[in-house]
């Protein structure tokens, strides 16, 4: 048996699967690319380009997923709604990473479990959009559908979509993992060493003191329990094992995602290596659309995004074809119900889940159905909502005997008022003040860590 194309998933109705096959399906969010010689130049230039993440890193990955579906490890995944070219800055990358390491340091500590912690970064460059088209002063163009696809600016010549941006968005994505890579290896990530990520503003607009406190406390914490562990073993900790980072995005562009999906030596199949986990949007994750079809014979972990609206019988059928060898490891589903409706849905669905035989990891996104516009149009979330659907996401996995297996969080370091709401209280009048995200508001970095706590509290294991 040929071990490479015996691995080739079948569809129901045994069509093989290529990395092409999604162009013979329905797609949703399709570019309308104005030139399609243009869109052949840059697709087959990106597929002669180097792959951005390797085949190892995709197994462990998937192997720490599968310990985080048993309640052995907890995801953190985290980042920006939307990347963009002109933020592909160290300042801006480091301040990154060191918020996912702080907070990552304070569920460690509060867990006690270790934290696969997985960056909306390097690649988050395309979004999906609810209107095709955009209207000001009387004017229509195309939405702004992340710098992978178009420009923010509103003029018609930023809005055309540019085959080229692809090329553009993998070399952003290599010198943004080129540059974690570079700190993760020089021992940035080093647990034995939180003072790298201390952030320039922290007791100013960082924390309030007594969080401060207690970050310091569970540092303490975190660094004897090092100590021992190397007294006990006689040697250093491995600080590989000590400082993964994984990269995620949203598989929306299948034009990217198929040019950089190949075969690699001695493994079966195809993996998708734009990044370690690329995810399915609410939007796209229609059973018979292009992308469940790119989806399933892809060999990463795979995140699914949820909505309200998902029923339990149309999850069964996609679980069963996105993860036909009910694969530990293959499956992140990610809720975002909103609060008030999670009790609703997530109980039906882990159940169907679990009925079909699978375990996959269920992690909670409280931002994207907590969405409101303010009465001049502004996109905010409210930090209570967003900290109610998470609370109420960890009490209902623990009724159903099941464990919440992670977070999903629209964050940055910066100083940003987008969210209101949080122990500095952001108000809507504070909104105008630094909203600098181009998609969705994102919490900042007091808010982001509050929720850290909170999850250390609610989880804490003694
Ligand atoms: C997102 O994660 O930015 C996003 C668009 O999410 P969803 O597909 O859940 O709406
Ligand atoms: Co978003």
């Amino acid at each position: 048996m040929n071990p490479i194309t015996s691995s080739l998933p079948e569809s129901q109705t045994g069509d093989v699967w290529t990395p092409q096959t999604w162009k013979q399906k329905p797609l949703q969010q399709a570019v309308a690319y104005p030139d399609n010689g243009a869109l052949e130049q840059a697709t087959a230039h990106l597929s002669s380009l180097p792959p951005l993440v390797t085949s190892w890193e995709i197994e462990r990955l998937r192997d720490q997923l599968a310990e985080a579906a048993e309640g052995r490890r907890f995801v953190l995944q985290g980042g920006d709604c939307a990347e963009t070219f002109s933020e592909c800055s160290p300042e801006y990358i480091t301040n990154k990473l060191k918020i996912l390491l702080q907070m990552s340091l304070v569920l460690t500590d509060g867990l006690k479990r270790p934290i696969v912690r997985v960056g909306r970064m390097a690649g988050q460059y395309a979004k999906p959009r609810s209107k095709a088209m955009e209207s000001h002063g009387g004017k229509e163009l195309p939405s702004y559908f992340g710098d992978l696809i178009n420009s923010a600016a509103f003029t018609e010549e930023s809005r055309r979509p540019d085959p080229r941006r692809m090329i553009d968005a993998y070399q952003h994505s290599a010198m943004t993992l080129n540059f974690i890579r570079a700190l993760v290896d020089g021992g940035f990530a080093d647990l034995h060493h939180p003072e790298y990520w201390d952030l320039g503003f922290l007791g100013k607009a960082g924390l309030v003191p007594e969080r401060r406190a207690e970050y310091l406390r569970r540092v303490e914490a975190l660094g004897n329990a090092i100590d021992v562990m190397e007294v006990i073993a006689g040697r250093k900790i491995d600080r590989v094992s000590l400082m993964e980072f994984y990269t995620s995005h949203e598989g929306l562009s299948l034009h990217y995602e198929s040019a950089l999906t190949r075969r690699v030596p001695r493994r079966p199949g195809y993996y998708d290596l734009a990044c370690h986990l690329p995810w399915i949007g609410e939007r796209t994750r229609q059973v018979e659309g292009a992308h469940v079809e790119f989806f399933r014979g892809i060999r990463n972990p795979i995140g699914v995004k949820l909505g309200p609206k998902a029923t339990p019988r149309e999850l069964m059928r996609l679980v069963s074809i996105l993860d036909p060898d009910k694969e530990p490891g293959r499956l992140v589903l990610i809720g975002r119900f909103g609060a008030g409706k999670v009790r609703q849905v997530l109980p039906g669905l882990v159940a169907a889940t679990a009925q079909t035989g699978r375990h996959p990891v269920w992690i909670c996104d409280p931002m994207h159905a907590n969405t409101v516009s303010t009465k001049s149009g502004k996109k905010t979330r409210h930090f209570d909502l967003v900290m109610e659907e998470l609370l109420e996401s960890i009490d209902i996995h623990e009724e159903l005997g099941t464990s919440l297996g992670g977070v999903h969080f629209e964050l940055t370091a910066e100083n940003v008022t987008e969210c209101l709401g949080g122990a500095s209280g952001v108000s809507e009048k504070d909104l105008d003040q630094r909203y600098h995200s181009f998609c969705d508001p994102r919490l900042n970095y007091e808010q982001a860590m509050e929720i850290a706590f909170a999850i250390a509290h609610r989880m804490e294991a003694v």
